[in-house]
């Protein structure tokens, strides 16, 4: 099989896309500059990859922003890299608003150098990083991938720059292309071996719920009970982060065998909202752990909720979500009772 790039391989997302196509016997290049994540996550990616994988995974400590790295991991393989997977970027969106910049430089411009990199060596085949904020303040459910995308912050707007960028290249150049739009990602490989390492005190719900059980954290702040939704917290649409990983082996198959120009947009999700409380109380039941709460304001920036259309993923990949909010819940727990400092 022809190697694939994988940028950010070593976060979240990353780390466990990069077990699974693994799993497949892919041959892999990670570039990663370790701004927001461990090189250990890739030592343990090796444990539960089968025997010998790690003839097939190479590591560049480098920068999407960076040609040079950008060369280096393009000449890591033996062969030459056939289609890359891109996560590397800035996700936080409280920071993009307070630092713009930094997420046009990372977000657009890491894109933009990608894609210059993927020219120079003949590759034209991507899975992006997108995200369910390019829908700005939605209120009709469940989102189908047509519907508007007015991005309300710079996080979503670099995002939606970014597959813009890449259209234009299915347009000029021919190139495959699928933008995912992720909705909340969570839960962790069921081995508790990798798993979510925020730094610092968490922003979101789950890591925040998992350190609490952990006694790390006290109580969880449930931000806001009096948003239009059955129980007045906010609903997402969360998955499995092992879901969302095959979604992008699928993703990938599915570009690599076409030999036409292709670009494909696809929410990432389950199709089911839950809020706030479902979650708590679903962990609690999967964990056995109570986990206390106080209602506080609404945190500014949240929409009431977020809930995927996922019939274009199943119509074109055949992918569909298959993990239980259950599950999501025990092996989330499962990574944090474990490594109660993450990778540290
Ligand atoms: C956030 C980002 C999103 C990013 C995603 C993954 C915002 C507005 N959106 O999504 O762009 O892709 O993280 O990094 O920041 N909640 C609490 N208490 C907490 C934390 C969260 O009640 O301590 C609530 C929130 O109000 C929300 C839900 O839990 O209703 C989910 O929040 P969170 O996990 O932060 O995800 P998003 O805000 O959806």
């Amino acid at each position: 099989m022809a190697p694939l790039l994988i940028t950010g391989g070593a976060g979240f997302i990353g780390s466990h896309t990069v077990l699974v196509l693994l799993e497949a016997g892919h041959e892999l290049v990670v570039l990663d500059n370790f701004a927001n994540s461990s090189p250990l996550a890739l030592d343990r990616v090796l444990e539960l990859a089968p025997a010998g994988a790690d003839q097939r995974l190479h590591v560049i400590d480098g920068d999407v922003r960076c040609a040079e790295d950008l060369d280096r991991a393009f000449a890591a393989a033996a062969a030459p890299i056939t289609g890359v997977v891109h996560f590397a970027g800035r996700k936080a969106v409280r920071e993009s608003v307070e630092q713009p910049l930094l997420y046009w430089d990372v977000n657009l411009g890491g894109t933009r150098s990608l894609a210059d990199a993927m020219a120079r060596h003949g590759c034209e085949l991507v899975v992006f990083s997108s995200t369910a904020t390019v829908y700005g303040e939605p209120e009709v459910f469940p989102l189908v991938e047509t519907m508007p995308t007015p991005p309300v912050h710079p996080y979503a707007q670099t995002k939606l720059a970014a597959e813009q960028l890449l259209a234009a290249m299915v347009r000029s150049r021919g190139w495959r292309v699928a933008a995912l739009r992720y909705f909340n990602p969570v839960g962790a490989h069921p081995s508790g071996r990798i798993g979510e390492d925020p730094d610092g005190i968490p922003n979101n719900l789950f890591p925040y719920i998992t350190q609490v059980a952990a006694g790390r954290l006290e109580r969880l702040r449930v931000f806001g009970d009096d948003y239009p939704t059955a129980d007045g917290t906010g609903e997402r649409d969360y998955l499995h982060v092992m879901d969302l990983a095959e979604a992008h082996a699928v993703a990938l198959d599915y570009l690599l065998q076409r030999a036409e120009a292709t670009q494909i947009t696809l929410n990432l999700g389950t199709g089911r909202a839950r809020s706030v409380l479902e979650v708590v109380q679903a962990f609690e039941r999967a964990t056995g752990i109570p986990i206390p709460y106080d209602v506080l304001p609404r945190r500014a920036g949240d929409v009431p909720k977020l809930e995927a259309s996922v019939q274009a993923a199943a119509q074109l990949l055949g992918w569909q979500a298959s993990r239980s909010l259950e599950q999501m819940c025990s092996d989330g727990w499962a990574w944090q009772r474990a490594n109660p400092n993450g990778y540290r």
